[in-house]
């Protein structure tokens, strides 16, 4: 296993550039789940808070996992943020997703957004998909293989695939693939929005147009049949 994507290595992290990053959600989960009705998430890898307390505030009630503390405090000091309705909605869980069993038999909703772990993406992404209620969504964005802003900062099969990578390990017979895309996304170039190559803002050699970068997502949503 690699100890590249250990705790260690996500504390480390969230206590540098990842704590300097913007606070908006990712813009993906925006455009993929603004009109999905609310019931049940898992936000997987939720870092710094930024999905959950989106959902929540529409709504959805928020198993919010991560595997640092770094990420879960700040995660909480955010959610705070928003009051006590949308905090109420949330659970904050500190776990390693590669081994963790989640309290809820199943999600109405499994979002996952730039996430990388030790170990086997694909036993990851497999246990997500598990987790996920018939009827339900499974959300995976990350980090497209062009992409070469993240490629500055971290690379591997753990952190570069694509959207058919990941629907090719999903059964045709119990999922229906609704987006399988890449899509571009621009940040503003601002030093103090510098953070991880898997988060929103920028840092390292992207692709730059005018005054941004130009980040290359692969988006993945599936529905499981009922
Ligand atoms: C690149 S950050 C993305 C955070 C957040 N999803 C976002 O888009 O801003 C990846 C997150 O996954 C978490 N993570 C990595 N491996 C994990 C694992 N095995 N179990 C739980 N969380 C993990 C990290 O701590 C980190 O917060």
């Amino acid at each position: 296993m690699s100890r590249e994507f250990d705790r260690a290595y996500w504390e480390e992290q969230h206590s540098g550039h990842i704590a300097a990053r913007a606070d908006d959600p990712d813009p993906q989960l925006v455009a993929e789940l603004d009109r999905l009705a609310p019931g049940t998430a898992l936000d997987a890898g939720c870092g710094r808070g930024a999905e959950a307390c989106w959902l929540a505030a529409r709504g959805w009630r928020v198993t919010a996992v991560d595997i640092a503390t770094a990420a879960l405090r700040r995660a909480r000091e955010r959610a705070g943020t928003f009051g006590a309705e949308v905090t109420g909605r949330i659970s904050w869980v500190e776990a390693d997703l590669t081994g963790w069993v989640p309290e809820e038999e199943s999600y109405d909703l499994v979002t996952s957004h730039y996430v990388h772990p030790a170990g086997s993406r694909e036993v990851l992404f497999r246990r997500l998909a598990a987790a996920v209620a018939p009827g339900g969504t499974l959300l995976v964005v990350g980090h497209h293989p062009s992409d070469s802003h993240s490629a500055a900062r971290a690379s591997g099969p753990q952190v570069h695939f694509t959207a058919e990578e990941i629907a090719a390990d999903l059964d045709p017979r119990r999922w229906e693939i609704v987006v399988a895309e890449t899509r571009t996304r621009s940040v503003a170039e601002h030093a103090d929005h510098a953070e991880h190559a898997g988060n929103h803002g920028h840092e390292g050699r992207g692709n730059h147009e005018g005054n941004g970068i130009v980040l290359r997502d692969t988006v993945l949503r599936a529905r499981k049949r009922t």
